[in-house]
C-alpha cells in the first residue's frame, strides 16, 4: 500500500459538529461518497449510486458477496496466485473449489481457455484479483469481455476484487466488472492506493439490486450498519482535487520504489521476477531455494527482514516482494540484508 496519510491532512475539510451516530444516514454509505467511488472507478453512467454499498473493507465486500452467493455444493473458480481469501471462504461454505494456475511464462496471464473448461452449470462464482495479488498482471478489457461470456454462459457471477486499481505501470486502468456484466461485482478500498486501510471503507458494486439488498441484510449481521468517521473521511480523500495529488504522489512514490526492487532482482543471480504491470507488490521466483525456509531464515538473526513466502499463496518456491509502506518500510535496508543472505545461501 501507499504510504498513509496523516488525519491532520484532512481535518480542514472535517465538521467538528458531524454527529457520529446514524441517524437519518442512508444504510448504503453517504451518497456523496458513493458517487465519488462511482467516478474514480470510471463507472458513472454505468451504474448508479444506489449499486454501490459501503462496507468494512475490500475483505467485507468478498466475504459478504460469497456468503449470499455461494452454497454448500457448489463450484467456485479462481485464481493461484490470488488473494487466498477465496479459498478460505469456499471452505467455510464447503464449496467445491477449482483452482487455474496462472502462467508464469506467459508473465502471470489468466488462460482463459482453462477457465472456459473450469466453468460449469455447477460454477455459482468466479473470483479473481484485477490488478493481482500478488503478481501485479492486469487484465485487459479483451480479456475481461471473454471472461463476461464463460461467466454469463452458465450464470455464474463474476467477482473482481480492484483493490489495487490506480497504481498501472503499464497501460490503462482496466474497466471495472460492475460495468461490464449485471452479475459483475466489483470489490474495491481507499486501503491500497491511498494507503487509508485503518478507515476500514471499502465497497462492493454490482448493477442487480437484489444482490445490493442481499448483501445490506447480511451486513446486518457483520458489521452491522456503517463507520461514519471511515465513510467521511474517505470521501474527502477521493473529492477530485485531493484524489489526484494524493494518486500522483502514490504513483511517483510507487514507480521509484518499484525500480529500485526491479534494480534488486536483476542482480541476483538466485532470484527472477515479472515485473508487476501495476500494483505494489509482485511475486520473484527463487532459484533452487524454498520459500518458506528463505523466509524464516531471512527473519531470524542477523537478517531480521520480514517477506511473505510464496506458500501464502501455493507457491513455494516464490517469495513476495512489496513496494509499498513509505519510508517505515526501511526497504533498503531488508534488500541490503536479503542481497547477503541470497549471496550466502548454502543447500
Ligand atoms: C487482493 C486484496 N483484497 C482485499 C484485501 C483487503 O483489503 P481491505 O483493507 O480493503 O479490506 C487485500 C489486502 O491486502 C488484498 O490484497
Amino acid at each position: 500500500m501507499s504510504e498513509s496519510p496523516r488525519l491532520g491532512t484532512f481535518l480542514d475539510a472535517l465538521d467538528s459538529d458531524l454527529p457520529l451516530d446514524w441517524n437519518q444516514k442512508s444504510f448504503r454509505g453517504l451518497p456523496e461518497l458513493r458517487s465519488h467511488i462511482l467516478d474514480r472507478a470510471g463507472l458513472s453512467g454505468l451504474c448508479q449510486p444506489d449499486d454501490v454499498l459501503i462496507t468494512a473493507g475490500t475483505a467485507e465486500a468478498n466475504y459478504l458477496a460469497f456468503m449470499q452467493l455461494v452454497q454448500p455444493g457448489d463450484e467456485v473458480v479462481t485464481e493461484r496466485p490470488g488473494w487466498p481469501q477465496a479459498g478460505v471462504l469456499a471452505d467455510a461454505v464447503d464449496a467445491t473449489l477449482k483452482v487455474i494456475d496462472l502462467e508464469e511464462a506467459s508473465e502471470w496471464s489468466l488462460p482463459l481457455d482453462a477457465v472456459e473448461a473450469a466453468v460449469t452449470y455447477r460454477t455459482r462464482l468466479i473470483f479473481l484479483t484485477n490488478p493481482n495479488n500478488p503478481t501485479g498482471r492486469l487484465m485487459t478489457r479483451r480479456e475481461l469481455e471473454r471472461l463476461v461470456q464463460i461467466a454469463d454462459r452458465v450464470g455464474a457471477w463474476l467477482v473482481v476484487d480492484e483493490v489495487y486499481a490506480g497504481l498501472e505501470w503499464e497501460g490503462d486502468r482496466a474497466p471495472s466488472i460492475a460495468g461490464m456484466y449485471n452479475r459483475g461485482i466489483t470489490t474495491g478500498s481507499v486501503s491500497k492506493a491511498l494507503g487509508l486501510q485503518g478507515l476500514r471503507t471499502g465497497w462492493m458494486i454490482c448493477r442487480d439490486p437484489d444482490l445490493i439488498w442481499d448483501a445490506i441484510i447480511l451486513r446486518e449481521n457483520s458489521s452491522e450498519i456503517m463507520n461514519i468517521l471511515g465513510e467521511v473521511i474517505a470521501e474527502i480523500a477521493l473529492r477530485p482535487d485531493r484524489y489526484d495529488q494524493a494518486m500522483s504522489a502514490a504513483r511517483t512514490a510507487g514507480q521509484k520504489t518499484l525500480e529500485r526492487l526491479d534494480r534488486f532482482v536483476a542482480e541476483q543471480t538466485r532470484l527472477e521476477w515479472i515485473k508487476p504491470q501495476a500494483g505494489l507488490i509482485g511475486l520473484a521466483r527463487l532459484d533452487g531455494i524454498d520459500g518458506d525456509v528463505f523466509a524464516k531464515r531471512l527473519l531470524a538473526e542477523p537478517y531480521r527482514t520480514f517477506l511473505l513466502p510464496g506458500s501464502s499463496y501455493g507457491m513455494r518456491h516464490h517469495i513476495r516482494l512489496g513496494v509499498g509502506g513509505g519510508v517505515a518500510a526501511n526497504l533498503d535496508l531488508g534488500l541490503e540484508r536479503m542481497g547477503e543472505l541470497l549471496a550466502n545461501w548454502q543447500g
